[in-house]
């Protein structure tokens, strides 16, 4: 067993430059490469120096010039609107043009930034395709944010032109996009000068006179354009993700090394052939939907599927299967979280019509840890391989998989399986000596990194330095901890930094703490991420008031609620706050994040050795258990 892909394996690291020159072949290039892999500035690599291509040309252009024209591109399935809408490659690509042409008549050119903000609609995947065709740079933000989210996000990309839709449309109320945006712009220093809206019949948004149109009238009368070459090495996006503070990461993706890594993912990871149809249950909005819902599929010539809906509530939790039957999905990927909810709705699994689900070949799961039990039921009720595979914003797709499309390997729950072609993965300890099989450290990967992960981040280098390159010469630090068993299998186990995983999102406490804190009645307070058996954690805040503080504690418990929702946004999923007298903290005054989180989970803790007053804990323990958490 895994013979072949340890050959595969050992040949991307031996010589990675013949690997993925041999890659890259089946990719469209309007001027080859001087240097496959471009070191001249290590620690920071660019894949495909020289060359020139297009994202929009490679996903579309070439599929309708090569024989692919009338093939399925896209399919847009709504149970949330009842509609199911169907897009050729000749009509995705006609389409993409004529909104390159409304972006191209509002000034954007090669290198200028485009905001996203959309809902799960094909405008979502137009609008993106048609700033790769420009060669103009996306910068997508999830729906589920809240406005000074997306300030923050304006103010760091500074986009020429924001593309956006009246309202979203959650299964217990339509969000409002449109205010929502005009909140942001009001907030952020910089202003676009063209919001571009896709009106919804659900909610009508008002537009504002000179610096709003309409998506559709745009369209209709706009010019279509042709692409526009960019260097491989050129920004094909901007994709924020949390970090340790407020303000996010500004992952960039490049086009040229992008192109290469996700079309042989598509066939070497996925195991799908081009023509097939594979969905992503993910949104725009967040990596997996841009690498799968978006360009992997297209770039190889599948049928993508867009889903706007939930996997249940929308209408049930049969719905999943009703689509992959409806389409033919032969691959599903979604998050571990998407599973439990549907685990929890229909536990034996009685929804699952085995026809329904007969040409399904495979599950990837991703986004967070998939627990064995979860794996277990998904395995024992769709008779597929359920394949856990972790990746990271940052990567742009997988780092460690059991790659379908070269050889399936054992399954062991609990674990993504092995590194990936490409990635060499490492356990390290604190002082950066590689630990022996079996033991706990940071998991990273020693540079270069392939082709597809990020060469930097958005007008920050020295961050991308800090943050990933530092701690580790020589390697990418992932933030991730974990450890590689006897027989190569990588375990993914938490993060070691202050990144929660609520329903794979992604979310950093260390923000939700600067929201908190500038309550005017906090005095300082902390965030952890507690267990929870549906999202895999979500947050809980403890606070501690200024002195002389008398107001009601609930209330102010609410406001500290309301304040997240309304600076970060729903997606939080922010719903405790509780007032404590003190925080456990070391001698240095470092919050023992740790050490409440364990008691909020009833898990065995030791007191730290450090800490400062050990006498606070079982009062900490107290406050949890009568809100409701175990505090064991
Ligand atoms: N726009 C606006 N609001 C959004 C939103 C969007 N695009 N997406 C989520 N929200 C809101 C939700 O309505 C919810 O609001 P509420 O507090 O008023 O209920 C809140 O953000 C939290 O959303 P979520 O964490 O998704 O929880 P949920 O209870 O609505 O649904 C699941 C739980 C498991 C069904 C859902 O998370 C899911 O479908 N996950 C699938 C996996 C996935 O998409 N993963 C992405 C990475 S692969
Ligand atoms: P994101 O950038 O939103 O994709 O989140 C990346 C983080 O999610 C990783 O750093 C991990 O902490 C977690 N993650 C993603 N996939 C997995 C997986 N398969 N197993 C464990 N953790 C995962």
């Amino acid at each position: 067993m895994s013979a072949r892909y340890n050959e595969i394996h050992a040949r991307s690291l031996a010589d990675p430059e013949v690997f993925w020159a041999e890659a890259a072949e089946a990719i469209h290039w309007e001027r080859r490469w001087d240097r496959v892999l471009d070191d001249s500035r290590a620690p920071f690599y660019r894949w495909f120096a020289g060359g020139a291509t297009n994202t929009c040309y490679n996903a579309l252009d070439r599929h309708v010039e090569g024989g692919r024209a009338d093939q399925l591109a896209l399919i847009y399935d709504s149970p949330i609107t009842g509609v199911v809408e169907r897009f050729t490659y000749r009509e995705l690509r006609d389409r993409v043009a004529r909104v390159a042409g409304v972006l191209a008549e509002a000034g954007v050119e090669k290198g200028d930034r485009v905001l996203v903000y959309m809902p799960m609609v094909p405008e979502a995947v137009i609008a993106m395709l048609a700033c790769a065709r420009l060669g103009a740079v996306h910068s997508v933000v999830f729906g589920g944010f809240a406005a000074s989210e997306l300030a923050v996000r304006i103010d760091d990309a500074t986009p020429k032109v924001v593309l956006s839709a009246s309202c979203g449309i959650e299964p217990n109320r339509i969000v409002p996009y449109k205010p929502l945006l005009d909140e942001a712009i009001d907030i952020a220093a910089h202003k676009p000068g063209r919001c571009v809206i896709l009106q919804r019949p659900q909610e009508v948004a008002d537009l504002v006179e000179g610096r709003d149109l309409d998506w559709m009238a745009a369209e209709a009368s706009a010019e279509p354009q042709p692409c526009t070459w960019v260097e491989a090495t050129d920004p094909l996006y901007i994709l924020y993700t949390s970090g340790t503070t407020g303000q996010p990461k500004g992952i960039v993706r490049d086009n040229g090394g992008h192109l290469v890594a996700l079309n042989w993912s598509m066939k070497n990871i996925y195991g799908v052939e081009p023509g097939e149809v594979y969905w992503a249950a993910s949104d725009v909005g967040w990596v997996v939907g841009h690498s799968y819902i978006v360009y992997g599929p297209l770039i190889h010539g599948n049928t993508t599927v867009l889903f706007e809906g939930k996997p249940v509530g929308t209408p049930d939790a049969a719905v999943y299967w009703r689509v992959i039957a409806e389409h033919d999905v032969r691959v599903l990927f979604t998050a571990p979280t998407a599973f439990r909810a549907i685990k929890r709705e229909d536990p034996t699994g009685e929804l699952i019509r085995p026809e329904q689900i007969a040409g399904l070949r495979a599950l990837f799961l991703a986004g967070e840890r998939a627990d064995p039990d979860t794996v277990q039921w998904a395995e024992d009720r769709l008779g597929v391989p359920v394949i856990d595979h972790w990746w990271q914003t940052e990567t742009g797709w997988s780092i460690c998989a059991n790659p379908a499309g070269i050889e399936l390997m054992p399954i062991k729950h609990g674990s993504p399986t092995k590194p990936v072609p490409g990635w060499d993965v490492r356990v390290l300890d604190e002082a950066q000596h590689e630990v022996a099989a079996g033991e706990i450290g940071a998991l990273v990967a020693r540079l270069p990194l392939p082709p597809g992960s990020f060469p930097t981040l958005w007008q920050a280098e020295e961050r991308y330095r800090e943050a990933y390159l530092e701690e580790f010469p020589g390697y990418y630090k992932t933030g991730d901890a974990g450890y590689i068993d006897e027989d190569g299998y990588v375990y993914v186990m938490t993060r070691t930094d202050d990144v929660i995983n609520v329903a794979g999102h992604r979310l950093s406490t260390g923000q939700m703490e600067e929201v908190l804190a500038a309550h005017p009645d906090v005095a300082e307070c902390a965030v952890v991420g507690v267990a929870d058996e549906l999202k895999g954690q979500t947050p809980l805040g403890l606070l501690v008031l200024n002195a002389g503080v008398e107001r009601d504690h609930g209330a102010i418990q609410g406001e500290a609620v309301r304040l997240v929702r309304e600076q970060i946004g729903p997606v939080a999923s922010f719903k405790t706050a509780i007032v404590v007298g003190r925080l456990p903290k070391t001698r240095s005054g470092k919050i023992l994040r740790g050490t409440v989180q364990k008691i909020a989970d009833s898990e065995a803790y030791t007191v730290p050795p450090t800490i400062d007053d050990p006498a606070i804990l079982p009062e900490i323990a107290e406050a949890l258990r009568s809100a409701g958490y175990a505090g064991g």
